[in-house]
């Protein structure tokens, strides 16, 4: 096969931040995807509709001309949300809240730090058919960063799905086999999205050789047999299972810095790193599903008009971007070959 058309498909979990980087990761995004998702963890959060609008048309402001592109906004959940909160979002369009558990990842600081005050929280949410987007890991010391997210998984995950059997949720950015079997064995209100740098890598790509900064994304990259899960999980076709990069823009210097900050730049190559993977697994046909259908289904909105074709053609992701502000950064897969390439990008 040396071409590849699909239905045009969705980012269900990204971050563009603020400011002048928005002409840069709008663009990049746009490139490809027809909507996303975008994360609310700007400083401040985004914690209100008036503020998910006013992010929104930023966002908006920096689609390029010509190009089609809807961002989708989502709340940041804090202890301080309130019933209102939620139903004023929800009549403003804003599909989803985004729950971190405080101190999980970037600019979590300001998020939740008892599961429990949110039940009333999550009761209005189901009522008003709006999505609960999980960061699913456990913050506390004594539990091993590779365990985090198992842990989350039987101390609240499983909890949250069971007292809340209408709430849809979205398991984000999933890295272990136990978060397949979960999902899988879950009702048809729990789904997850799965960054291309968990299907790609395992945790020797961020340790073996030295430590390799810009594959270092929270929740961590795992050991190979769950990175191995993870792709047998896609290849099977489980429409509970969709396309979210979690692409998230750093500089390179708070990368490639004695603290180095969690996430990977996907955008330039998100499409291509899928269509790498899914040709990898001998299944390029299950794309389509992955990347454009079973997200929009979830979210119980339409599937997107058009498409978009991908030619087999090698192409080297560049090994820096220089930013708006003139600041390098690096993106995800930098120097590294893809196969395919997006037509008209
Ligand atoms: C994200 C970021 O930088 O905002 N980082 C990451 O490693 N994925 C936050 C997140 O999604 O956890
Ligand atoms: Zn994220």
């Amino acid at each position: 096969m040396t071409t590849l058309t699909i239905q045009t498909p969705d980012d269900l979990h990204l971050h563009f931040r603020d400011g002048d980087i928005l002409t840069e990761t709008v663009a990049a995004t746009a490139r490809c995807f027809r909507r996303a998702i975008a994360m609310p963890n700007l400083v401040p959060p985004v914690t209100t509709a008036q503020s998910a609008i006013d992010y929104k048309k930023r966002i908006v402001e920096a689609v390029p001309e010509g190009k089609n592109f809807e961002p989708l906004m989502t709340l940041f959940l804090t202890n301080e949300t309130t019933a209102q909160d939620i139903r004023e979002a929800k009549s403003a369009g804003i599909p989803a809240a985004k729950l971190y558990p405080a101190g999980a990842t970037t600019n979590s600081d300001a998020a939740v730090s008892s599961l429990d005050h949110l039940s009333p929280i999550f009761e209005v949410m189901a009522e008003e058919g709006m999505l609960l987007l999980i960061h699913g890991e456990v913050t506390s010391h004594d539990i091993d960063i590779f365990d985090r997210e198992k842990v989350f998984i039987d101390r609240h995950l499983a909890s949250i799905a069971e007292s809340f059997p209408t709430l849809k949720i979205v398991f984000e950015h999933i890295t272990t086999k136990d978060a397949v079997e979960f999902v899988l064995s879950s009702s048809q209100n729990m789904a997850a999205t799965i960054t291309p740098q968990h299907l790609l890598l395992n945790r020797n790509d961020l340790l073996v050789g030295g430590v390799h900064p810009h594959n270092y994304c929270l929740p961590v990259l795992k050991r190979n047999i769950h990175q191995q899960a993870l792709r047998e999980v896609v290849a099977s076709g489980s429409e509970k299972f969709f396309l979210g990069t979690d692409s998230a823009p750093h500089e390179k210097h708070r990368k490639e810095s004695a603290c180095g900050c969690a996430g990977c730049y996907s955008a330039w190559s998100a499409i291509e790193l899928y269509a790498q993977v899914f040709e990898e697994l001998d299944c390029l046909d299950k794309l389509e599903g992955f990347a454009s259908h079973y997200g929009a289904d979830f979210y119980g909105m339409s599937r997107n008009p058009g498409t978009i074709t991908l030619v087999k053609d090698s192409w080297q992701v560049p090994e820096e971007i220089t930013l708006p502000n003139g600041n390098p950064i690096v993106p995800f897969f930098a120097g590294k070959t893809l196969q395919w390439k997006l037509v008209g990008s």
